[in-house]
């Protein structure tokens, strides 16, 4: 785990790719940028107490939007502390209905659990993060209650799935709608106007190019607009990894069947391979398993990526 000081008392702590990266504001109001994925809990609550924070403490929790990997602590930190939980308007309305389907959670069969969101944010308002102030800027896409934070004095941008320094968030056409890459697109252009010196993104080191990076993002956007297989492909191959860290070890004889009782991989390959499981599956479990990012052990699949 890494963490850095991006800015005074504001901590980023560097996770991976299960759960996301989140912060946490030191003071007499601890305040907590997303809370990783649930079944790590343990490790999220030592490294903020490493930092001089007691979870029963926090004051708020903002929400970058309601993906699994990142509101994994919400419940539980809310049960201890009372604190506020603060969302996108959207997103908002999604834990209010507890709507399964567009948190992701039933779709792509992850954990999570619902908690009370307290507060409501617009795009453009201004949030304080104790003397830190932070514009909310929707941007959605990847997720449609996605936000980003962005502090002026300083230049830092929390770009949470809507930027990251050299790959591109998982695009979930099946729930966010068709208009999801432009929406994406459009998002990535909001942040292309901010003067920024250091991004903060949902799962990777933070990084200075922001430009190199949009520029990348959108490269891969409109390959995806004239290339479904490229969409279809990248998707399974991100969520099959997320399933087998979030399961951590897994039969490799009934894996098969399990993702087939899923909602995602089954819709997944009839959107955009024609209904080929079996043959999709094997392509993308052989290619894993020569790169060395799925090993298979005595009939079991786990991964070397990290959590
Ligand atoms: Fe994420």
């Amino acid at each position: 785990m890494a963490v850095l000081e991006i800015m005074k008392d504001l901590f980023f702590i560097e996770r991976g790719y299960l759960n996301s990266n989140h912060f946490l504001y030191r003071s007499e109001d601890p305040v907590l940028i997303d809370t990783g994925y649930i079944s790590d809990f343990s490790d999220t609550e030592r490294f903020i107490n490493q930092l001089g924070v007691n979870i029963s403490d926090v004051r708020q929790i903002i929400n970058t939007h309601c993906h699994c990997d990142h509101i994994g602590g919400n419940r539980i930190i809310q049960e201890k502390s009372g604190c506020d939980i603060a969302l996108h308007k959207i997103g908002k309305h999604f834990i209010d209905t507890q709507d399964n389907w567009s948190t992701w959670w039933n779709y792509y069969n992850q954990k999570a659990d619902f908690f009370t969101c307290t507060r409501a944010l617009e795009d453009g308002e201004v949030i304080p993060v104790g003397p830190h102030k932070f514009k909310i800027l929707h941007t959605p896409g990847h997720a449609s209650d996605g936000i980003a934070l962005y502090n002026k004095a300083e230049k830092v941008l929390i770009s949470s799935d809507t930027l990251w320094e050299n790959d591109l968030a998982v695009m979930t056409i099946r729930i966010e709608g068709s208009a999801a890459l432009f929406q994406m697109m459009e998002s990535l252009e909001k942040l292309e106007s901010l003067d920024v010196d250091l991004v903060c993104p949902g799962h990777g080191a933070p990084f200075r190019d922001m430009k190199r990076a949009i520029s990348k993002s959108k490269k891969r956007i409109e390959t995806y607009m004239f290339d479904k297989e490229r969409i279809g492909d990248d998707l399974l191959k991100k969520i099959i990894v997320y399933t087998l860290l979030m399961k951590r070890i897994i039969d490799a004889e009934t894996f098969f069947t399990y993702l087939m009782s899923t909602y995602w991989f089954k819709e997944t390959v009839d959107l955009y391979f024609n209904s080929q499981y079996q043959l999709k599956y094997n392509e993308i479990i052989n290619s894993f398993i020569q790169r060395d990012v799925i090993k298979h052990d005595n009939g079991k699949f786990f991964t070397t990526v990290k959590p």
